[in-house]
């Protein structure tokens, strides 16, 4: 389905997966804007808009919104990857980052749509707002499970006016960034192939591609949701996992379970 007269706009859309958004995005036919920091070298032959602005800055940043909206027109679609990645305290960091700048946006932005039926939010948040990934620190765990629960409130409340608001919840992603260090990491490669009931990590285009399902007419209906993308990982039990990573996982026979 191509949708030319549709405007979306990414926060976070420089790198990583929001990148890969924009891209599938223009292809679909919107009107991509993006924010970021750091405005990609490549930009200039692109047919996205890039604003950089900061989303520590509130009034930076509340300057960048209206020009997004002044040079692309009303919204459609929403959408927010950011990560907070920066030095400093990481607790604040993330706070503000992921949760306070989320919530400056979206009210600054609600009266910034189209009128019409298909008006999308979509938050980003990870398998970590519910099981405890280790590499990851406790601010990281708190803002995800704050997203899920940021992103049903607005779904109760903006519902009445039009908006559907939901999360995708991926588990380990590859993209071009990390690329290089899981292609040389066979054993974490064929660790990630038995614990994850896909047998592999997801893709960039993969989390994309729910995003964009979850901004299309196609998704009408939905709001509120916490969709995983993330292969089926959080679905085996402790016990599974530990069998299968000590060698003892063999499963029974499927006639043997059935009655
Ligand atoms: N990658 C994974 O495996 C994975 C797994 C689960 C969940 N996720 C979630 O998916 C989302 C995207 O992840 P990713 O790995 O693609 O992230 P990423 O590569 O680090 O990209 C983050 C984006 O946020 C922007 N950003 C960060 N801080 C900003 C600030 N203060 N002001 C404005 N823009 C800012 C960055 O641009 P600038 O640096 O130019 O500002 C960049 O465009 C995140 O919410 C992440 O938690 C990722």
């Amino acid at each position: 389905v191509t949708r030319h007269d549709c405007h979306s706009l990414i926060i976070g859309g420089t790198r990583g997966i929001g990148r890969e958004l924009a891209a599938l995005l223009v292809l679909e036919g919107h009107v991509v804007s993006v924010i970021g920091r750091q405005i990609p070298e490549l930009s200039r032959n692109e047919t996205i808009g890039f604003w950089s602005a900061d989303l520590l800055d509130e009034q930076r940043l509340a300057q960048t919104l209206k020009q997004v909206v002044a040079a692309n027109g009303r919204l459609d679609n929403l959408i927010f990857l950011q990560r907070f990645k920066s030095a400093g305290d990481k607790w604040a960091g993330e706070i503000a980052t992921s949760l306070s700048a989320t919530r400056f946006v979206i009210e600054r932005l609600a009266t910034q749509f189209r009128d019409g039926p298909n008006k999308s939010i979509v938050l980003v948040s990870s398998i970590a707002s519910r099981l405890v990934a280790e590499e990851q620190d406790v601010a990281y765990h708190v803002v995800k499970a704050g997203l899920d629960q940021l992103g049903r409130y607005y779904a109760a409340v903006l519902g009445p006016k039009g908006f559907r608001v939901n999360v995708v919840s991926p588990g380990t992603i590859l993209k071009a960034e990390n690329r290089a260090f899981y292609v040389k990491n066979g054993s974490l490669r064929r660790l990630f192939q038995r614990t994850i009931p896909l047998g592999r990590m997801g893709t960039a285009l993969e989390v994309a591609n729910v995003i964009s399902f979850l901004c299309s007419p196609q998704a009408s209906f939905v709001t509120g949701q916490t969709i995983g993308v993330d292969g089926g990982v959080n679905l085996l039990s402790p016990e599974t996992l530990a069998k299968k990573l000590t060698g003892n996982g063999k499963r029974k026979p499927h006639s043997k379970n059935v009655g």
